[in-house]
């Protein structure tokens, strides 16, 4: 039998390359075996509610007894941490991971734990929030959790969609506020998850009610045939200078336990 061709420099380079990408994928995927469903909060739109309604869903969840986490996936701008007040970071287990510091029972695991100046800005380009996202997923000791909710940036560029391609999300809440042109950037933010043959759960209309009117996010849920999950309301509550609201709130409370059990049914039939 002829003696198998000898590999080129390129060739050998090229093996390296696709062996430490599977070891990568094996790695993520061991560490994602211990969490159920995995949720994307996103909207084409910056600035629309997406880590108020990440973190109060979460909280919700943790009050109704589930293992909730909350991956912080906006690397350039992460605010999970200065929403909900955590000032204590990971800490390692005996394997060298990370375990995520918990907060009102979730845990959460955030750039901004690394970020050495709140007012710091992150600029990242694509092949480094990969590697950022690989590491923050197969370096953390999630432990056994129900929920991983992430907080994803806005928009429809380089960095939602290598956090949409790495994470291998189940689904997608879109969220949106009641104004047209917000609901146009929605329904592009939803075509491109189509586009990934990703699933998109529903629409949260979020800052429903008063100044900005109330409907248009449901009007382009109904266009293209999804649900609306829940209507947030525009209140002072739900501003990021006080407590999270639907700890303190019971109008707060039973708008984000209306998006709570719609999420459970949808993820019951997954
Ligand atoms: N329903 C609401 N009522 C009142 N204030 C709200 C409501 N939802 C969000 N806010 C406030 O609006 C601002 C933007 O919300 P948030 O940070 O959740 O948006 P975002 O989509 O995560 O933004 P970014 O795209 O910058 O990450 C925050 O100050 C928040 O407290
Ligand atoms: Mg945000």
């Amino acid at each position: 039998m002829a003696e198998p061709r000898k590999l080129t420099p390129a060739e050998e380079a090229r093996l390296a390359q696709v062996r430490e990408q599977f070891k990568q994928k094996q790695a993520i995927s061991n560490s994602l075996n211990s969490i159920k469903y995995r949720i994307g909060v996103y909207s084409g739109k910056g600035g629309v509610g997406k880590t108020t309604v990440t973190t109060n869903l979460a909280l919700m969840l943790a009050k109704s007894g589930k293992k909730v986490a909350i991956l912080d996936c906006d690397i350039d701008c992460p605010n999970v941490t200065r929403v909900l007040k955590i000032s204590n970071r990971p800490e390692a287990d005996n394997e060298g991971k990370m375990i995520p510091p918990e907060k009102h029972g979730v845990s959460v695991m955030s750039m901004g734990f690394f970020q050495e100046n709140e007012d710091e800005a992150i600029v990242w380009r694509g092949p480094m929030i990969h590697n950022a996202i690989n590491q923050f997923i197969s370096k953390t000791n999630w432990g056994d959790i129900d929920y991983l909710i992430c907080d994803l940036p806005p928009g429809t560029s380089d960095a939602p969609l290598t956090v949409m391609q790495t994470l291998n999300l189940d689904g997608f809440i879109i969220v949106s506020t009641p104004q047209e042109l917000a609901a146009l950037d929605a329904k592009r933010s939803i075509n491109m998850i189509k586009k990934l043959n990703l699933k998109v759960f529903g629409v949260v209309e979020n800052m429903s009610g008063g100044i900005f009117g109330k409907g248009g996010a449901s009007m382009m849920a109904d266009e293209l045939n999804l649900p609306v999950l829940s209507e947030i309301s525009l209140l002072p509550e739900y501003s990021d200078n006080n407590d999270p609201a639907v700890l303190n709130n019971s109008q707060c409370e039973q708008e984000f336990s209306k998006l709570m059990s719609n999420l459970e049914e949808i993820t019951s039939n997954l």
